[in-house]
């Protein structure tokens, strides 16, 4: 029984610290986001699936608020060649990097 809940603990602390951990990382897609970017939800939830997935087959995700628009139009430009981006991948890709800068996204937060 003691080594039940050990178990149980263990594993809500992953579970729970996993989650707080891929907030500031990629940050869900918030009302704020989709009409700052005027972008659809959707799009901007394909390319938060695409950060958090197909690149980070090589390297760990910088958190996305690391780098400005400017700055992520460069590394996508580079990096989604790296991952085999199709052109509507890439493009939902930098759409929600980019929408995860806009102000009132951040004060969403
Ligand atoms: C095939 C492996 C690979 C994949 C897939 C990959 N990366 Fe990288 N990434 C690297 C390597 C290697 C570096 C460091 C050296 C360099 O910059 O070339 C890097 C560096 C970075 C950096 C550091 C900043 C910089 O300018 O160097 C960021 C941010 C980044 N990658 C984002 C991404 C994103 C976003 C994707 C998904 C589109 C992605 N990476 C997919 C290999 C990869």
């Amino acid at each position: 029984m003691r080594l039940f809940k050990i178990i149980l603990a263990v594993f809500a602390a992953v579970v729970v610290g996993g989650c707080a951990l891929l907030g500031p990382v990629a940050p869900p897609v918030t009302p704020a986001m989709t009409v700052a970017s005027g972008t659809p939800a959707a799009t901007l939830n394909a390319g938060r699936e695409i950060f958090s997935t197909r690149c980070t087959t090589c390297h760990n995700a910088d958190p996305v608020r690391a780098y400005d628009a400017d700055d992520w139009r460069r590394i996508v430009g580079r990096m989604a060649a790296r991952s085999k981006l199709q052109p509507a991948e890439r493009a939902a890709l930098l759409a929600y990097v980019t929408a995860a800068q806009e102000p009132s996204a951040r004060a969403a937060r």
